[in-house]
């Protein structure tokens, strides 16, 4: 634990914000650096000292970083990813940052030889702050539960099929509460376990056991389809979002790491889990 607080950027986002309530739950003073200060005031009212500015905002940064000494670095799939996380990285030092923490991309994404642009972005964002004085680990989670499994779930209730190009390609999905649990504890132990942690949840499950596990909660066969074709001249986003579902495919995201287990002590939550919360009576009475 550090007396300083704990500047997390991101913090309005899916993953930030979960990690911001580890850090408080763990009695960790926070602070948020947030472009929509209105948007965290709503999440965490009083219980974070709030420090509004974008990542473009050199100043609101500078001022935002003041006494921080450990920094959780999360920003989304842009075409300025790589440059905003490395200018932030760069004066996080300038201002005596001692640590950072960074959410980076999935490990079946970097290194794939320029097939996935958010991959190569994050590659460099990786290289860049092992070049730093300080330390700093990057956590590499497979794919989320909680976006591309909430999607497909969501197709499902509204009657439309699950979109995959590989039935039997699996992916080692993570719950984005256990990537929560391990940034918050990144954050706050006595030394990082990094330069770079993979982190997944504990099977490979494919799109047929989804669809099998979905047709039986909801009683009614889940069909698949291939996803339609990605345009190259799509926005960076969306490019990226196509060269997932294209190394995917390939079966390059069907594989487990014991990161979790390791580190937290605890299994990580199971696909079969997130299906039994997340499809409740409620939700198929509304789909
Ligand atoms: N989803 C997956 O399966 C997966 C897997 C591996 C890695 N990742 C990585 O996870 C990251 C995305 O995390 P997420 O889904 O939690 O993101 P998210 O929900 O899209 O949230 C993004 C956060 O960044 C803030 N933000 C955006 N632009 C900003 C700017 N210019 N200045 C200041 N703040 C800004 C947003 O603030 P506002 O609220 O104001 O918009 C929000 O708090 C990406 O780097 C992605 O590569 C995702």
């Amino acid at each position: 634990m550090t007396a300083a607080p704990i500047l997390v950027t991101g913090a309005t986002g899916r993953l930030g914000r979960l990690i911001v309530e580890r850090l408080l739950a763990r009695g960790q003073p926070v602070r948020v650096y947030a472009r929509r200060p209105e948007v965290a005031k709503a999440l965490f009212g009083q219980r974070v000292q709030m420090a509004a500015g974008a990542f473009e905002n050199t100043d609101a940064l500078e001022k935002a970083l003041c006494g921080v000494e450990h920094l959780l670095l999360l920003s989304p799939i842009s075409a300025e990813l790589a440059s905003q996380q490395i200018a932030v990285a760069d004066r996080a030092v300038a201002a005596g940052v001692k640590r950072i923490v960074k959410i980076s991309g999935s490990n079946w994404t970097i290194g794939t030889g320029g097939r996935s642009i958010s991959g190569d972005a994050h590659a460099a964002i990786e290289t860049h702050l092992q070049s730093l004085a300080i330390p700093s680990v990057s956590l590499r989670p497979n794919a989320w539960m909680q976006v591309s499994l909430a999607n497909t779930i969501r197709r499902v209730l509204a009657h439309q099929p699950i979109l995959a190009a590989n039935a039997d390609a699996g992916i080692g999905y993570i719950d984005a509460r256990d990537i929560a649990d391990l940034a918050a504890q990144q954050l706050s132990a006595e030394t990082v376990s990094g330069p770079v942690l993979d982190l997944s949840g504990p099977a490979s499950v494919t799109p047929h056991r989804i669809a099998a596990l979905l047709s039986e909660r909801i009683g009614r066969p889940v069909p698949i389809t291939p996803p339609p074709a990605f345009s190259a001249s799509s926005d960076f986003e969306h490019r990226a979002i196509g060269e997932f579902a294209a190394l995917i495919a390939e079966g390059r995201a069907a594989y487990t790491t014991p990161t979790i287990s390791d580190l937290l002590g605890h299994s990580p939550r199971s696909v079969e889990n997130f299906i039994s919360e997340t499809v409740t009576d409620a939700a198929l009475a509304e789909g």
